[in-house]
């Protein structure tokens, strides 16, 4: 672990012992640790079937956790300073939103013919919210988890992700797809996944980081539009599937065209849905090229497909917005970032670059001064390293 990852974990924990320090049941609490994820490239294709590229870092979700002798779950939020106590089967919803992503995590575990008892969890992290690193795939992924080795449910890693996707479009209500629970359950040090979201087939691509760094810009902003137009996207590609499969039933999502068919049916489709499609053919090409030049060892040339897929997200799919365009544009003139682009669903968020090593100070320099300059926010930089996904953690006494 990080010296960063350690002293959260460690936190976690004595903000457990706080809390439950004195209750009888609290002897034999254990530790878990998921992560928050970036992703490459390879953006919004994980519902349409395709690729993706992301890698886990070192930014978590840590859960101290152990179970009740009785049937009360007793849910302490350490960053929020907020407790939320219910019976086990008592999945009705709470006023505390965050507890959202607990019970529908419990009520997959229902759904699935499982059971589980009472337990008590103190958890937390610093995987910033709405920054579009997945702090809440994080949150699902590591409490499944910890359920599942502190009850024994006998869940594989993949049912884990699964099931944790299934929460998030269940209870929550998002209709993510799978890439953010995949890369915090299956994330590999120093690799990038390559992730087929067809057949769940993945690779992992060992990510040179002696010469560059990743260096994450959080624009601080959380446009509301962002969850409805997700579902929108999600609906606009249907509709492009929908138009295509007149003449070609056998196609079943937007993986199943190319760029060229696309612009076969441009007229049917219509401006929006149209440019919907093409970003989205092309982009699921453009993940398979990037991953050749990773294996050629070609950063320079992975890092130009970085900023077309921000030109498609941009222009053609439209999910950024004025401030991850602004971080966009002021890496153009500068010679020691190869590749930038919005990450994750968009309309804020952070921007992901990728910087040579010896110019990452002056990068962060100037991007802090030109964004408070213009929108007056300080600027968060974060300079992440990829780590392991989900895990349980043992620390010393
Ligand atoms: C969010 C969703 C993911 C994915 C990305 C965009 O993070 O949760 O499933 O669609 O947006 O790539």
């Amino acid at each position: 672990m990080t010296s960063t990852e350690l002293s959260t974990a460690e936190r976690i924990r004595e903000k457990y012992i706080a809390h439950f320090g004195d209750n009888t049941d609290a002897k034999d609490f254990r530790l878990f640790r998921s992560p928050g994820r970036i992703n490459l490239i390879g953006e919004h294709t994980d519902y349409n079937n395709g690729f993706v590229l992301p890698a886990s870092v070192d930014k978590a979700v840590y859960f101290a956790i152990s179970p009740r002798t009785d049937n009360q779950v007793i849910l302490h939020a350490v960053d929020l300073n907020e407790t939320y106590t219910f019976q086990v089967e008592d999945l009705s919803k709470p006023d505390q939103k965050w507890a959202y992503f607990q019970l529908g995590i419990i009520e997959q575990i229902y759904k699935n013919g499982l059971n589980i008892g009472g337990f008590q969890a103190a958890f937390g992290g610093d995987v910033p919210q709405g920054a579009g690193m997945s702090s809440s795939a994080a949150l699902e992924c590591c409490l499944l988890f910890a359920l599942n080795e502190v009850f024994n449910l006998g869940l594989d890693r993949f049912s884990i992700v699964k099931m944790s996707q299934k929460a998030e479009n269940e209870y929550v209500g998002v209709q993510c797809g799978i890439m953010d629970q995949f890369a915090s359950g299956f994330g590999k040090k120093e690799a990038v996944i390559r992730l087929d979201c067809r057949s769940l087939e993945y690779e992992y691509f060992p990510f040179p980081m002696d010469e560059y760094i990743l260096v994450l810009c959080n624009t601080l902003v959380e446009h509301s539009l962002a969850s409805s137009e997700y579902n929108t996207r999600r609906l606009e590609c249907e509709k492009g599937v929908s138009v295509l499969q007149k003449n070609h039933p056998e196609i079943k999502s937007l993986r199943d065209a190319t760029p060229a068919l696309i612009e076969t049916y441009k007229d049917e489709m219509g401006d929006v849905v149209y440019r919907r499609c093409k970003y989205m053919t092309e982009e699921i090409e453009r993940v398979q090229v990037a991953c050749d030049f990773l294996t050629a060892g070609d950063l320079i040339s992975f890092g130009k497909k970085m900023y077309e897929t921000h030109q498609g997200l941009q222009h053609e799919y439209e999910v950024s917005c004025d401030e991850l365009d602004f971080l966009v544009d002021q890496t153009f003139d500068d010679p020691s970032v190869i590749g930038a682009r919005m990450m994750g669903g968009g309309f804020g968020g952070c921007t992901i670059n990728l910087v040579k090593k010896e110019g990452v100070e002056a990068f962060e320099t100037k991007m802090k001064k030109a964004y408070y300059d213009k929108f007056q926010i300080e600027l968060p930089c974060y300079r992440v390293q990829i780590t392991d996904g989900t895990e349980e953690i043992v620390l010393n006494a």
